[in-house]
């Protein structure tokens, strides 16, 4: 008897930088008001789903031994989540292809979430439209509605209420993973411990003013404008649990990036450069000078996640 083994649903999923990251106060609810500029870059995930006798996910790629395959996954909550409104059994197999660096600051779960959402909408033919998806990724993780969206994109509220950023031209970046990923919610509780710490009159809360310059060149499209203002207000936090970034970050300059910065909680390092050649340099000179485990480049903004042709 001839059986029909299923035809994956396959989306992209792309990773993110936040170009500029202000933090607030922590909130009642232990989450942080932010006003971040998110870019989406070329650097992906490839998330599969196949009908299954249960829910199970398999990591493929770079450290993907480090990705849990249980409950804790995003991707896992998506199908759950998806499996919920869609009234049936999260019954799928979810293949995650790891292209964005694991707990780097990347947005590498979030891009997972995103991507089972979207996958699992088109394998059980939901009829769900934008905002609805919008509202699902949201209630999965703040960074899961950029993942799904891509481009260019202010981000308020912890991160999850977006509107569009106008962008000119391609940026090109160079990428330093580090050997050992941080924990988001870790490098959050040491800003704040360094905050009671010295306290400033920031502390009114002007973290989270529009950062209007940044937009200005972004729509400008001059990446040097766009250089000098990359901010990360979660920088610090990141380079106090992880002194040895400020040698990756001053070796990324020197390698010939206009400017360097931690990406999100880090600890991965995100250099500009003026063009593709010099991100290709950059790249070069730095994987010589050992002051990370990996170097990758990519360019942005890219779209969001998105189907792979051929699939259902
Ligand atoms: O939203 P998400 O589940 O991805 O966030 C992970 C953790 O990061 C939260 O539990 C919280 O500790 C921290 N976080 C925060 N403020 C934000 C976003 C995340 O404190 N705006």
């Amino acid at each position: 008897m001839l059986s029909v083994v299923p035809r994956p649903v396959t989306v992209r999923v792309p990773a993110k930088v936040n170009l500029h990251l202000g933090v607030g106060l922590p909130r009642r609810d232990g989450y942080h008001e932010l006003t971040t500029v998110f870019q989406a870059l070329s650097l992906s995930d490839t998330i599969s789903v196949v009908p299954a006798d249960e829910l199970s996910i398999t990591v493929t790629g770079d450290s993907a031994r480090e990705v849990p395959v249980d409950g804790t996954n995003l991707a896992w909550r998506a199908a759950e989540l998806m499996a919920r409104i869609a009234g049936r059994e999260p019954a799928v197999a979810i293949t995650i292809a790891k292209g964005i660096p694991v707990a780097g600051g990347m947005a590498g779960g979030s891009a997972d979430a995103a991507g089972t959402l979207v996958a699992l909408a088109r394998m059980w033919h939901l009829e769900i439209g934008r905002d609805k998806m919008r509202d699902l990724a949201a209630e999965l993780g703040s960074d899961v509605p950029f993942s799904l969206r891509g481009g260019t994109a202010l981000g308020t509220g912890r991160g999850e209420k977006l509107t569009t950023v106008l962008s000119r031209g391609e940026y090109h970046w160079v990428l330093a993973v580090a050997k050992e990923g941080l924990s988001t919610p870790e490098v959050f509780r040491e800003l704040d411990h360094l905050r009671e710490n010295y306290s400033s009159a920031d502390d009114t809360g002007t973290y989270t003013e529009s950062p209007d310059e940044l937009l200005q060149a972004l729509a400008s499209g001059d990446p040097r404008r766009v250089a000098d203002l990359l901010h990360n207000d979660m920088q610090p936090a990141a380079l106090s649990m992880r002194p040895a970034l400020r040698r990756t970050l001053r070796a990324g300059v020197d390698a010939g990036a206009l400017a360097g910065i931690i990406s999100g909680s880090g600890p991965t390092c995100a250099f500009l450069c003026t063009d593709s050649d010099a991100a290709v340099t950059t790249a070069a000179e730095l994987s010589g000078a050992g002051v990370c485990r990996a170097v990758r480049t990519a360019t942005g903004p890219v779209a969001g996640a998105r189907l792979i042709d051929g699939s259902l």
